[in-house]
């Protein structure tokens, strides 16, 4: 069956929503926008959109089932609830909301009126992160501790709302809820115990522009998350460290490496030996025939575009299966950025059972 969805906000986004819709005409037809920019109304006209003159008229539209929310981040929670109120089932974009009380409102009412909440975490399905994923549950790296994840650019942050406070700006809620949510999607088992987060305005007073946040994981897994937009020179997008190897994941092409320990018998000498490290035992290069090196590139069997997105969203709206993107995942994310926010605030590591 054919949905008909309407946009409410048809900035950037959006766009790229409608772009992508043109591969799901199986189960979805994109009616028409809401937005208060008569430039992009225009733009959406041209395109042969209907334009709404109002979220209301949405609302009334018996024709439309499902409102994808895609303004500004402070936006989300008031058209989010309104069109459930109105029986449409809601896609919202990330981050859902930005505090967790915003977001359990929202859950209660989708509850009461039996719609589909979902949420846009299109990052779940990252060719990047499904190669790391893949290689780690598969043991390739015996048991992991660290995870460091990044995310640098240079250009510091385009203009308009995502540099104001009051609409939710700023890197952590932009990028850090995608990073966060990843890490949290691959152990859905485990409870964040501690967040200490660092936050950085390097070009920009009111909004954090850069941060450097440490997760501590139940399960004995650190992750490290750090966003940056003045970072002229990068590290790798994946750096994972478990007891039997090392993986790296360069960049957003996924050329990657694993290392792994073959020998773990080291022949320490009596003596020191003489290297380019200086006098060191520990730090000494090791001998290549002890590891394997792996060479890991993009998985080809993975769709990483919207359209998991939208399939998860009509199969639970056709009762076919459940939500993959469950707005309790999603609540536990926004919990984590509430804390890394007070952390940033505080100086203070924070104790957390999330
Ligand atoms: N999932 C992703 O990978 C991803 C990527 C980019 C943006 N986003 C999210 O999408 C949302 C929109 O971001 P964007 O990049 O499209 O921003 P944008 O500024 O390009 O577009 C926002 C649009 O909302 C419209 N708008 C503002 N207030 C409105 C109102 N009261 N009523 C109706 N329309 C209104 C604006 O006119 C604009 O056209 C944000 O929540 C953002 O975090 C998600």
């Amino acid at each position: 069956m054919v949905h008909n969805v309407a946009f409410i906000g048809f900035g950037g986004m959006a766009g790229h929503h409608l772009t992508q819709s043109k591969e799901l005409t199986d189960i979805i037809r994109v009616k028409g926008i809401y937005d208060i920019n008569p430039e992009r109304q225009a733009v959406a006209a041209e395109k042969g959109l209907y334009v709404y003159n109002s979220a209301e008229e949405i609302y009334s539209d018996s024709e439309i089932d499902i409102v994808l929310v895609a303004v500004p981040n402070h936006l989300h929670k008031d058209f989010c609830i309104n069109a459930l109120r109105a029986g449409k089932h809601v896609l919202c974009e990330k981050p859902v909301t930005i505090t967790s009380g915003d977001l359990l409102e929202i859950m209660a009412v989708a509850k009461e009126e039996g719609k589909i909440f979902t949420i846009d975490q299109n990052r779940r399905v990252n060719k990047d992160f499904i190669l790391m994923k893949r290689n780690v549950e598969a043991g390739l790296l015996g048991d992991v501790y660290l995870i460091e994840s990044r995310v640098e650019g240079s250009r510091g942050l385009p203009k308009g709302w995502r540099t104001d406070k009051a609409q939710g700006g700023g890197m952590m809620l932009d990028w850090g809820v995608h990073l966060i949510d990843q890490i949290m999607y691959m152990y859905p088992n485990a409870r964040v115990t501690n967040i200490f987060c660092k936050m950085y305005n390097v070009n920009y007073a009111e909004v954090d522009d850069n941060f450097h946040l440490v997760l501590t994981l139940s399960n004995g897994v650190t992750a490290y998350i750090e966003v940056s937009t003045n970072n002229f020179l990068k590290h790798p997008r994946w750096y994972v460290l478990g007891k039997e190897g090392s993986l790296e994941i360069g960049d957003w092409d996924c050329e990657g490496t694993i290392v792994r320990c073959k020998d773990r018998q080291s022949t320490w000498g009596a003596e020191i030996a003489k290297n380019k490290v200086g006098p060191s035992k520990t730090m000494a290069p090791r001998d290549p025939d002890t590891v394997d090196t792996i060479h890991i590139s993009a998985p080809t069997d993975v769709e990483d575009n919207l359209n998991p997105t939208y399939r998860q969203m009509i199969d639970a709206i056709e009762g076919k299966a459940e939500l993959t993107i469950k707005p309790e995942q999603a609540l536990r994310v926004v919990k984590v950025m509430e804390a890394c926010f007070e952390s940033a605030k505080t100086g203070m590591a924070i104790a957390a059972e999330i």
